[in-house]
């Protein structure tokens, strides 16, 4: 593995030229992906600011320039006017200010007039490497330009560690008021939810509290990337707890998930109504944002996870990509999930069942009758490949990575199930050259993946039982070099 010094990842991206030839190597891979965004060069992190204005979506995400290394963070901006085909607009925020030396760190976006606001962590550094966060916030102006507001929105709060970071903004229609939410660590390393309140969008930020979640006081050391949502008339928590090993996630450390429940903000309280949730069953999604000024749930992850690695794309100098838009809604009390519709313009001709090699970029449509099922992926005569397989008396549906011969966090386990409401009936399967997502009947849950199969394992096998029609994947994202 390669070993990255801080004065290689923090070092500051001068001038394109110094990652062209990078990225000239880089999309030649045979892991780049086609309907996904992935980045340039370097590493993609948390989806920031995702917005809808002016018939345009914006997504920007957390981005490394060098290599496959958390360095120095930019926010890079693409747009779409669909959810599906993303346009490179090249960098939004750079690490250029005293607040932010170290890093553009995560946030999200408010529509203000015909400008957008993108409220993000200013990741400060001292010489002893002593970390301030600031919260900031910068303008999107219509003709594109960003301009910075000169000083942060506020410091650090009093009672929490270093650890504080990741603002979400709420107008809230109630009150009138704009709230802000971020993720901390208290000083008894507890993780939570803090909140601030102003008039405005702009301006006059004051501390209100630590949000009290009964129930989820001890719930991981550090919860990253908090937000609060309307969905189907109810409010739901989204965070990712760091640090805690969860009965159902195996050996994985840090999670994206949600609580359905209600927000009082005067008071800073959110009732539980369930447990914590997790919003995908996978094995690599964190991060997850919602899109703000619309009226439909779209949520965008990054499909990967703080401390894993993906050895052979890390190689190539570069990791991370998005997972496709999903559309969410509530029923029975728990999210499901459904790629956005505009998805099935992507979809190319339609191959015969009986094909032997699995294409790289493709869509598998699966029926089952609610008996055991089994599928394997990308096996080949020696190995069993990416194995999902389903078990109708106890409704558990399993994915397991073990069986493709590039094994990749594996300390984090290597299969995940989930204990599925409904009998199985229905797969929708997105594969994309590197990455997997795997829907589960009608959106109730989602299992996504990167994984690399090689130049040998192309082949497949679904069990009796089930029907599968395989379309092909149109590209909808292009490897341009924008900077
Ligand atoms: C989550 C996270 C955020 C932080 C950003 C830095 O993956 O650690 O808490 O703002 O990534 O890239």
């Amino acid at each position: 593995m390669k070993e990255w010094s801080k004065e290689l990842s923090y070092r500051e991206l001068k001038s394109p030229d110094e990652i062209r030839s990078l990225h000239d190597k880089i999309k030649e891979s045979v892991f780049r992906q086609t309907y996904h965004i992935q980045p340039t060069t370097g590493l993609l992190n948390d989806p920031n600011g995702f917005i809808f204005q002016n018939g345009i979506y914006h997504l920007f995400y957390q981005w490394c320039p060098w290599g496959a290394v958390h360095g120095l963070k930019y926010w890079y901006h693409t747009t779409s006017k669909d959810l599906i085909h993303w346009k490179n607009e090249g960098l939004a925020l750079k690490p250029d200010t005293l607040y932010d030396n170290r890093g553009v760190y995560s946030g999200t976006a408010l529509s203000d007039g015909d400008k957008i606001n993108l409220y993000y962590t200013g990741n400060h550094r001292d010489e002893d490497w002593q970390r301030t966060s600031y919260t900031c916030l910068a303008t999107l102006n219509p003709n594109g330009t960003i301009v910075k507001k000169e000083k942060p929105l506020f410091g650090p709060a009093e009672g929490f560690t270093e650890h504080q970071r990741d603002p979400k903004i709420i107008h809230n229609k109630e009150d009138g008021k704009y709230y802000i939410i971020l993720g901390a660590q208290d000083e008894n390393a507890r993780g939570c939810a803090i909140l601030y309140s102003s008039d405005y969008p702009d301006r006059d930020f004051k501390f209100v509290n630590k949000i009290l979640v009964p129930g989820f006081e001890e719930f991981g050391n550090m919860w990253e990337c908090p937000s609060l949502e309307q969905i189907d008339g109810k409010d739901v928590l989204i965070f990712c707890p760091q640090n805690i090993i969860l009965p159902k996630r195996s050996y994985a450390q840090h999670h994206n998930g949600y609580i359905i429940g209600s927000m009082d903000f005067e008071e800073a309280v959110f009732i539980p109504e369930t447990e914590f949730i997790e919003l995908d069953s996978g094995f690599d999604h964190y991060a997850a944002q919602l899109a703000a000024n619309t009226d439909r749930n779209v949520i965008i992850g990054w499909m990967g996870n703080a401390d894993c690695t993906y050895p052979v794309t890390d190689e190539e100098d570069w990791a991370g990509c998005m997972t496709l838009p999903r559309e969410l809604h509530i029923k029975d009390n728990k999210l499901i999930q459904t790629p956005v519709k505009e998805i099935e313009a992507l979809r190319g001709e339609e191959l015969p069942a009986d094909i032997k090699e699995l294409p790289l970029a493709a869509e598998l449509l699966i029926t089952s009758d609610g008996n055991d099922f089994y599928l394997s992926l990308f096996k080949n005569r020696h190995s069993r490949g990416l194995m999902i397989s389903y078990n109708s008396s106890t409704k558990k549906l399993g994915v397991d990575r073990s069986g493709l011969k590039t094994r990749i966090n594996t300390n984090w386990g290597e299969s995940r199930t989930r204990v599925l409401d409904e009998p199985l009936t229905k797969l929708r399967i997105f594969i994309d050259h590197s990455s997997i997502e795997i829907f589960v009947n009608d959106g109730e849950a989602v299992f996504s993946g990167r994984i690399f199969p090689t130049e040998e394992e192309k082949q497949f096998v679904v069990s009796e039982n089930a029907t599968c029609r395989i379309f092909t994947i149109n590209p909808s994202v292009t490897d341009d070099f924008i900077i």
